[in-house]
């Protein structure tokens, strides 16, 4: 018996709908619960998908990530300290998104079928040659992805950023799609939905939680950054990532490398290139490139928390981050 389409999106739909504790999240949207962790629909699948399918080749580099933490930073930074040696990539970064350069795991490479004629996915998750180093992005938790990680020698690189500029950046991303403009997901439903986990990939503390303490023990496999630390000092960060990487920065000319990575990554200079100006929805994505690009700083939610909001989360921040010593996100 073949299924058509329809038949096969229906018979998954109430398979989901049947098997997963769901919570209502915002518009028409719910989130269901996976090993512990929440999920839309779409991604919860895609996970799924990728746990099944996904074998990480020893050289592979994972960046990690909760969402708005500034993973495309990241992508633009590892892409660039990577192939820093290599010609013709020089202009990578001006006419290609950081997306594009680095796509992610479940939320972007297994989405949907990758037809055979698309040579660039094929390529990026092919198992045919596995010395290929590939730099691939994905938001899965550590507790769910951790056996897929530790299948291979693959290196694992963790952005993390403080809960309540996170909370912000994804409200405003959030706020972009249809959604929102139906039924719009109210910032202190969007507090007491971040403190109680119910997010996309949440729980947020647990999720930063598991990679750092995967970092602490094993150092040389996944390496913790937070994008304070790359705000407050680039070139370290970037010199740092160079080590772990195992193409450190070396010889007369290092700091002038380190530099022009620094600024060819920067905000500044990111968010003002045509392709990521661009309002155009990429072909696996809700929303347009220039979604990825909003304000990058530190410290934005001061602009939109009230004192109640900020106190209730820095509440969950000390139980769990200060709590266990992490002295992190107030
Ligand atoms: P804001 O919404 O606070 O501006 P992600 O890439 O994980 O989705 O995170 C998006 C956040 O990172 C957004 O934060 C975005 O503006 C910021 N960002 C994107 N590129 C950046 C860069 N090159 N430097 C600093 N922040 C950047």
């Amino acid at each position: 018996m073949h299924l058509n389409i329809m038949e096969k999106s229906e018979l998954n739909n109430n398979h989901i709908n049947s098997s997963f504790q769901r919570e209502k999240w915002f518009g028409h949207e719910f989130l269901y619960e996976f090993h512990g962790f929440w999920f839309t629909k779409t991604y919860l699948e895609t996970t799924q998908k990728v746990l099944e399918n996904f074998k990480p080749h020893p050289k592979d580099v994972i960046l990690a990530s909760f969402p708005k933490t500034g993973t495309t930073w990241l992508k633009a930074l590892l892409h660039s300290i990577t192939h820093r040696y290599d010609t013709k990539d020089e202009n990578s970064l001006t006419f290609n998104h950081p997306q594009e350069l680095i796509p992610s795991l479940e939320t972007n490479l297994y989405v949907q079928e990758i037809p055979q004629n698309n040579t660039n996915s094929q390529e990026f998750i092919s198992t045919k040659n596995p010395q290929k180093s590939r730099i691939l992005a994905t938001h899965i938790p550590y507790q769910i992805f951790g056996g897929v990680l530790n299948s291979s020698d693959c290196k694992v690189v963790y952005v993390t950023r403080n809960p309540k500029d996170t909370l912000i950046s994804l409200w405003h991303f959030l706020r972009k799609s249809k959604n929102f403009e139906q039924d719009p997901w109210e910032l202190g439903a969007a507090v007491d939905q971040f403190c109680k986990g119910i997010v996309p990939f949440g729980s947020y503390y647990d999720h930063v939680l598991a990679y750092r303490e995967e970092s602490l023990k094993r150092p040389q496999k996944v390496h913790f950054v937070t994008y304070e630390e790359l705000k407050e000092n680039p070139k370290n960060c970037v010199e740092k990532m160079g080590e772990f990487l195992g193409c450190p920065f070396e010889g007369e000319n290092r700091e002038e490398e380190i530099e022009e990575i620094v600024k060819i990554c920067s905000f500044e200079k990111l968010s003002n290139q045509e392709v990521n100006k661009s309002s155009e929805l990429p072909k696996v994505f809700p929303l347009p490139y220039n979604s990825f690009y909003r304000k990058g700083q530190v410290g934005d939610h001061m602009n939109y928390l009230e004192d109640e909001m900020i106190e209730k989360i820095d509440n969950i921040t000390r139980e769990k981050f200060h709590g266990i010593g992490f002295m992190y996100g107030i």
